[in-house]
C-alpha cells in the first residue's frame, strides 16, 4: 500500500466529533503500552506521528487518522492502566463501547496483544465483547521482535487458545522495529475497505 497522505482529522472526546462520510474505519484497541500508536506509525511510515510513550496512558482521546483520504485508522486510549483516573477510564470505556457497537463505518477491529505474554483478563473480556457484537477482529501480536524465531509458533498457538479464537478471525504477528506483519495488515485493509 502506498501512503500518499496522512492527516489527524480529529481527537474526539464525544460522538458528535467523529468524522462525517462513509470512509472505512479500523479501530486499534488493546491495553495501555501494547503498541497501538507505534502500530499506526509503522503503517504510515512515520517515526512519531501518533504520539508514543514509554509512560502508559499517553493516548487519551479517540484519534482519527485519515489515510490517503480513503480510510481512517482510529487510535483509542489503552485499557488496564490504573493511574488514569477512574472517572476518565469510565468515560472512555463507555465511549469506546458505544463506538464499537454503533459506528457504521467500523470495518474491523485490530485487537493488539503483547506477543510475549499470555492475554490478560482485560484482553479476554475485550475479545469476548467484540465477539458478542459480531465485530470482525484481527488479533495483532505486538513486539514480535522480542520473541525468538523458535518460540513464534508456540506463542501464537498459546494466544489463539487462550482467546478461543473464532473461525474467520485472523492472527498477525507485528513489530514496529522489524516491520513484521505490516504487509499483512495492509492487505487486510485493502480487502475490506
Ligand atoms: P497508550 O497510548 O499508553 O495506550 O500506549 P500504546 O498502546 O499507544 O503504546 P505505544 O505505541 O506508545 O508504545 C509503548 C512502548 O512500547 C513504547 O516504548 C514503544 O517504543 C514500545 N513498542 C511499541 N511497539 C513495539 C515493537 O514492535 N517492538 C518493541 N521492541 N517495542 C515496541
Ligand atoms: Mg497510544
Amino acid at each position: 500500500m502506498k501512503i500518499k497522505s496522512v492527516d489527524l482529522t480529529i481527537s474526539a472526546i464525544r460522538r458528535s466529533q467523529y468524522p462525517e462520510g462513509e470512509n472505512a474505519e479500523y479501530l486499534l484497541i488493546g491495553r495501555s503500552n501494547v503498541g497501538k500508536s507505534s502500530f499506526i506509525n509503522t503503517l504510515i511510515n512515520r517515526k512519531n506521528y501518533a504520539r508514543t510513550s514509554s509512560r502508559p496512558g499517553k493516548t487519551q482521546t479517540i484519534n482519527f487518522y485519515n489515510i490517503n483520504e480513503e480510510f481512517y485508522l482510529v487510535d483509542a486510549p489503552g485499557y488496564g492502566y490504573a493511574k488514569v483516573s477512574k472517572t476518565k477510564r469510565k468515560k472512555f470505556g463507555l465511549m469506546i463501547e458505544d463506538y464499537i457497537i454503533n459506528r457504521k463505518n467500523l470495518r474491523c477491529v485490530f485487537l493488539l496483544i503483547d506477543f510475549r505474554h499470555k492475554p490478560t483478563n482485560d484482553d479476554i473480556l475485550m475479545y469476548n465483547f467484540l465477539k458478542y457484537y459480531k465485530i470482525p477482529t484481527v488479533i495483532v501480536g505486538t513486539k514480535s521482535d522480542k520473541i525468538g524465531i523458535t518460540q513464534m509458533q508456540r506463542q501464537r498457538n498459546m494466544i489463539i487458545n487462550e482467546l478461543d479464537l473464532v473461525v474467520g478471525d485472523e492472527f498477525i504477528t507485528f513489530s514496529s522495529i522489524t516491520k513484521d506483519g505490516r504487509d499483512e495488515v495492509y492487505k487486510k485493509i485493502q480487502r475490506t475497505m
